[in-house]
C-alpha cells in the first residue's frame, strides 16, 4: 500500500492563504505539509491552470467562466485580495508555475483533475502529457485524482504507472471495489461523512488502497478518522490543529 503523510494540504493551506495559489503551497510547506492538493482546469486557449470553481468569481476580482477566458485574461486577475489584502497581486498559477513551486519547496502533490463540463477526456490527456514532460524528477510521482471516472479512465489509458486516486462523493457507491480495480487505483478519497465504520476502511486496505478523507478542519474529527484507520486527511489548516 502506498504511504501517505498523515495530512495533505487542501488547495495548499487554504485556511491560511488564498486557495490554489503558489503562496498557499509555500505556506502549507511552512506549516509542515509534505504533500499538497490542488485542482487543474483548462482555459479557453487550452492552457492548464490551477482553479477549483468553473467560474473565477469566488476566488478572484474578476467575473466569468474559466472555459470562456484565455490565459492572458486569467493572468490579469488578482487571486489573493479576496482572501486578504496582504495577498493582493497573487495570480492564478499555471500548472507549469505550480510544478516549479513544488520543486522549489520539495512538496509532493495530489493533482486533482477538475474538468469544466465536457472537457474530461481532453483535460486528463493533457495533464498526463504535461506530467510526463515536466514533473520534477526530484519529487515522487504525484497522485492524480478526480471525481470524474471518464477522466481517470483516460489517465489510466495514457499511463500504466501513474498513481490514481479515485474520489467518491457521499455516499460511497456500492460498486466501489470494481471501480477502483478497473482503474488500478492507488488511493480512494472519501468524504469524511461517508465513512460508516472501521470495517469499510479495513476492506479498502485489504484490497490494497490507501484511504484519504476530505475535508477535515477539526481536531476531534481528525482523531476519530485516524481511530478508524484512515491513512490521511485533506485539511485547509495543515499543521494548524494538533494531530497525533
Ligand atoms: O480530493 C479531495 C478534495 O479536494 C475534493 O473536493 O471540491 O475540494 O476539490 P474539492
Ligand atoms: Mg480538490
Amino acid at each position: 500500500m502506498h504511504k501517505f503523510p498523515k495530512f495533505i494540504g487542501h488547495r495548499g493551506a487554504s485556511g491560511f492563504a488564498p486557495e490554489n495559489t503558489c503562496v498557499s503551497m509555500r505556506i502549507a510547506k511552512e506549516c509542515g505539509a509534505q504533500v499538497v492538493e490542488f485542482d487543474v482546469k483548462k482555459t479557453k486557449d487550452s492552457e492548464l491552470i490551477i482553479m477549483h470553481d468553473s467560474s473565477v468569481d469566488r476566488t478572484t476580482n474578476g467575473h466569468g467562466r474559466v472555459i470562456d477566458m484565455t490565459l492572458a485574461e486569467i493572468k490579469k486577475l488578482d487571486a489573493g485580495c479576496w482572501f486578504d489584502p496582504s495577498f493582493s497581486g497573487e495570480t492564478i498559477p499555471t500548472l507549469k508555475e505550480m510544478f516549479s513551486t513544488l520543486r522549489h519547496h520539495s512538496l509532493g502533490a495530489n493533482i486533482e483533475i477538475k474538468p469544466c463540463p465536457g472537457t474530461d477526456i481532453e483535460l486528463s490527456a493533457q495533464v498526463i502529457e504535461f506530467i510526463e514532460n515536466y514533473w520534477p524528477n526530484t519529487l515522487n510521482p504525484p497522485l492524480v485524482s478526480s471525481f470524474s471516472v471518464q477522466a481517470l479512465k483516460t489517465v489510466r489509458e495514457k499511463s500504466a504507472q501513474i498513481p490514481i486516486g479515485l474520489i467518491f462523493d457521499n455516499p460511497i457507491p456500492n460498486d466501489w471495489k470494481a471501480r477502483a480495480f478497473d482503474l488500478k487505483a492507488t488511493a480512494i478519497s472519501v468524504h469524511h461523512k461517508s465513512i460508516e465504520n472501521i470495517e469499510m476502511i479495513k476492506e479498502m486496505h485489504k484490497e490494497g488502497y490507501s484511504v484519504l478523507a476530505y475535508t477535515v478542519n477539526d481536531h476531534n474529527l481528525a482523531k476519530s478518522l485516524y481511530d478508524l484507520e484512515v491513512d490521511s486527511i485533506f485539511t485547509n489548516y495543515p499543521g494548524g490543529f494538533k494531530l497525533k
